[in-house]
This record gives C-alpha cells, structure tokens and sequence, in this order.
C-alpha cells in the first residue's frame, strides 16, 4: 500500500535561511522524490499558543504558504492545508488526551525547558505564564499525526520527542484495543543535518534576533550579508574559515564538497571578508531569487493561497473523518462508517 508523508510547520514569524536551509529546502526534496500520499499543513493551532493576534495569525499563515508554495511546493502533488481547517483534528486530540499518561506530558522537552526558565528566574510557582496549549501542544501533534494514518514524518532533530509521544499513544491504543486502529509513524530525521549559523555565528533563530528572512529585498538582503560577524584579519591576511559564519552559511547552502573546499582554500589564500561575502550573496541570490519573486507575487493574491488552502482542506478532511470514524467505533461501540 501507498505510504504517508506528513509535515507540519508552525506558522510564528517570518521564515529564514535557517528554516529553509534545515526544514524548507530538505522536506520539499523528500516530498519531491516520494511515491507517497503527501500532506503539508500549517499548524495554526499550535501558533496560537503564542499569537493572539488576528492579523499576525492570517499574515502568518499566508506567509508559510506562499513561501512553500514559492520554494516549489506542487498542491497537486501534496495536499496542503491549514489545522484550523479540519476540526476532526481536534476531536481526534481529545480521544487521544485520554489515553497519554499525564506524567508524559510532564517530561515534555517544551514543558520542561519552560519550568527551568521560571526556576532560572527563581519564581516558586514553576507554572508561572504556561499555559494548558504548551501542556498539550504533544497530543494535538499526535492528532495531526494520527489522524492521517502516517507513516513518515519529516522533522527536525527538536520535534523527535513529539514523534515517540505520537507513537506511543498509538501503540497504547491499539493494545489496548487488540486491533491496528492506529498507524505506528516513524520520524525522519536528518541526522548530519548542520545547524545554520546566524548574523552572530550562533544557531540562527528568531529568538536570537541573529537570523537573515529568506526574502527580504537583494539590496536588503547584501546589507544583512555584511553584518556577518567576522574577526580582524586585514584584506590580504589568510582566513580562518573553519569558525567563520561567512563560510559556515556558504557550505550550509553549497552543501559539504568541492564548492565549499575551494571557497575554504580561497579565504586561506587571503580572500577579503567583503569579497567572500559578495560570493555568499551570490549564492544565496541566485537560489532565492526566483522563489523570492513568486513570493512576493503570492502574497498579492491571498485569494489565490485561500482557493489552494480550502482545496487542501476537503481532502484533508475526507482522510481524518475516515480515521476518526474507524476510532470512535472501535471506542464508542457505535457503528458510523
Ligand atoms: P526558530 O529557532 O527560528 O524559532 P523554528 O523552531 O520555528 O525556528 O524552526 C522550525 C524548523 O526549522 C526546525 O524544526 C528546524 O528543522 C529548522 N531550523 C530552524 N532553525 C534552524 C537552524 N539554525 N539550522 C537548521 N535548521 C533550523
Ligand atoms: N511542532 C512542529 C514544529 O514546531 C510543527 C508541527 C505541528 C508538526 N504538528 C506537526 C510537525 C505534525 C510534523 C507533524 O516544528
């Protein structure tokens, strides 16, 4: 039988070379070589948990679509749609709530991490500003997960955790229900995936206010270039490249190889930090230039991403309504199909 690919991304702030280089670029190459049913969605849902503003809710929901859209991504070849679309989602998200032990959701990494930041802080109430949607932000993902019998779920190496949960949860499931009810997924994880490197040379992040947007205009774009911290060294003086951002970002984008070999030697032999990152631009343009014009002709036709989206949507919701079905007979003791 035809396998599943199923990915999400969370719709927060405006994507940059990080995302592209290390989810963007990677998973539509995945998708792009399958010969599986392929699902993208925006978890808008999950964004919630963090954004409550509308306007920032929409723009950032037409921004995930165009920018996948723009990178490439074939809607007839990949069914993509918004969360918020399928509310057999959250039906399904209950079900599954009753079945995860609380103490998992305890030694959630994202819970965890947000209890030693109010510990850090010295405040007695661990708790302190987390809300139930970080609590539960693992089951709902199980939902996504689950309610489209997936099999692979492409990811970075942060989301593996949510894959065993989701896992799990199934495996709990059909247990106890002595009946393969749920699809078992597996995580695909790029294991020699690089961390790009940000403006400071640390992990490029938004929260680091460190990161270069995929497209931001080329005038723009070369000025962020220039910001690339770099260390002293005089216009002729040999390089060292191995710890320099600049060289970490070419190869991020050339990938390991003869390219990024002779850009190391050429900064050895004394390459200015400004013609080396007149070269990093150049590469970075000539990929982005394309996708950055389709963006941005996107973004001008929100109708156009809605049409795709609520396309996305009906088969979306076709595939979890036969799932959730199949659950709630199995749970419930109704028949519905
Ligand atoms: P941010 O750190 O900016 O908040 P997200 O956590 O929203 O980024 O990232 C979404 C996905 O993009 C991650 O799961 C990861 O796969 C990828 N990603 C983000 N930053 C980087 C980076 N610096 N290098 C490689 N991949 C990254
Ligand atoms: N939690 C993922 C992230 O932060 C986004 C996401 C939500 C997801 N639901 C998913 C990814 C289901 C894969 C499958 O990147």
């Amino acid at each position: 039988m035809m396998k599943t690919i199923l990915t999400g991304v969370k719709s927060t702030g405006v994507p940059h070379l990080g995302n592209y280089l290390g989810a963007i670029r990677p998973s539509l190459k995945l998708i792009k070589n399958s010969q599986a049913h392929n699902f993208m969605f925006i978890a808008d849902y999950h964004s919630l948990n963090s954004i409550k503003d509308p306007a920032a809710m929409r723009y950032a929901t037409l921004d995930v679509a165009a920018t996948y859209l723009a990178c490439g991504l074939d809607p007839e070849q990949v069914v993509m749609y918004q969360q918020s679309h399928v509310p057999q989602i959250m039906e399904l998200c209950w079900i599954l709530t009753c079945f995860i032990p609380k103490g998992d959701l305890n030694r959630a990494h994202a819970y965890k991490a947000a209890r030693q930041q109010n510990a850090d802080f010295g405040r007695e109430d661990l708790d302190h500003g987390i809300n139930g949607g970080l609590f539960m932000y693992p089951v709902l993902m199980s939902a996504d997960i689950l309610g489209f019998d997936t099999n692979f779920v492409p990811v970075g190496q942060d989301q593996r955790q949510h894959i065993e949960i989701a896992r799990s949860i199934a495996q709990r499931i059909n247990q106890h229900y002595k009946k393969d009810l749920l699809v078992e997924p597996k995580e695909i994880i790029e294991e020699h995936q690089a961390v790009v490197v940000g403006l400071d040379g640390r992990k490029m992040s938004k929260s680091y206010d460190n990161s270069i947007p995929m497209f931001v205009p080329e005038k723009k774009l070369k000025k962020l270039m220039n910001q690339i911290k770099t260390d002293s060294a005089g216009p002729s003086e040999p390089k060292e490249w191995k710890s320099a951002p600049v060289f970490h970002l070419y190869q991020s984008f050339v990938g390991a190889g003869e390219v990024a070999n002779e850009f190391a030697q050429e900064l050895s032999q004394g390459l200015s930090w400004g013609a080396a990152k007149e070269k990093l631009f150049q590469v970075v343009n000539d990929e982005l230039k394309e996708p950055r014009e389709k963006y941005t002709e996107l973004m001008s036709k929100p109708k156009l991403i809605d049409e795709i989206l609520a396309h996305g949507a009906v088969k979306a919701r076709t595939r979890a309504a036969a799932t959730l079905a199949r659950v709630k007979e199995a749970m419930l003791g109704v028949s519905l199909l």
